[in-house]
């Protein structure tokens, strides 16, 4: 028997895609960061692109070894950004002519409120430093909001299970409050999901319904996430 054609069942399709993870400035040589690689947001726009799709890949910190395919894909364009200020501007301007919007990304949750203009030095403080932290805009949730009609929107948890509350109910109750088509929950910790290569995620509806359970490589969670929203778009 011939081996089947590769896949192309999102051909024409838009697809904006974010990874990595922001970084906000301290002072000019200092940021707070969070620990995510960014090979899962690469191998989900990497696998949109090998089946067929046309996709930004908004990057945030990534460095060549991650980005790896991506680099060289011809329908892959790649802009790279580095605050959560940033990263927003990014995806709002992408996701206005796009027929999908993934978060992948790990943003920071809050970012300094004054920015130092010179490096913070330890004889100026004594003996401690307090930060003063402000909240970012949650961008996941303002795409929600602005989306195109038919627009088909995906985000991303990762969760570390807390006492008394499975992953699935953390993650059904950041489902609701996202409403995104679908959110990829996974579990993280100390030494599972960020640095490695596999990865087991469910996915979510915004109602709470997972649609899919995935366990294996990042790839192969890309491939079923894809799978999932060429349903969603296959019925509209
Ligand atoms: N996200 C976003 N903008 C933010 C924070 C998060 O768009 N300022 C997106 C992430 O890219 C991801 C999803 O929201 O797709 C879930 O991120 P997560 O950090 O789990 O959610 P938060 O709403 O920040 O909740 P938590 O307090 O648990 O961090
Ligand atoms: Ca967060």
């Amino acid at each position: 028997a011939l081996a089947a054609a590769p896949s192309a069942d999102l051909a024409g399709v838009s697809v904006v895609v974010s990874a990595g993870g922001t970084r906000e400035p301290i002072d000019p040589v200092r940021f707070i960061g969070n620990r995510s690689s960014g090979r899962q947001g690469v191998a989900v726009a990497l696998a949109a692109a090998e089946r067929g799709a046309e996709v930004t890949l908004v990057a945030a910190h990534l460095d060549a070894g991650v980005l790896g395919d991506a680099q060289a894909h011809p329908r892959v364009r790649i802009a790279h950004v580095g605050t959560a200020g940033e990263l927003a501007e990014a995806m709002t301007d992408a996701a206005a002519a796009a027929d999908v919007v993934v978060m992948a990304a790990a943003v920071a949750d809050y970012r300094v409120a004054e920015v130092a203009p010179r490096k913070l030095a330890k004889e100026d403080a004594d003996g401690g430093l307090t930060l003063h932290l402000v909240q970012n805009d949650d961008i996941l949730a303002g795409l929600v909001r602005g989306r195109r009609p038919g627009q088909v929107i995906v985000g991303f948890a990762a969760e570390t299970p807390g006492e008394g509350e499975t992953l699935l109910e953390r993650g059904r109750r950041k489902a609701a409050r996202k409403g995104a088509d679908l959110l990829a929950v996974n579990e993280v910790g100390w030494s599972v999901g960020f640095e490695s290569t596999d990865n087991a995620v469910s996915l979510l509806t915004a109602d709470g319904d997972v649609v899919a359970e995935v366990a294996g490589s990042k790839r192969a969670v890309a491939d079923a996430l894809w799978d999932e929203v060429n349903g969603i778009l296959n019925k509209q």
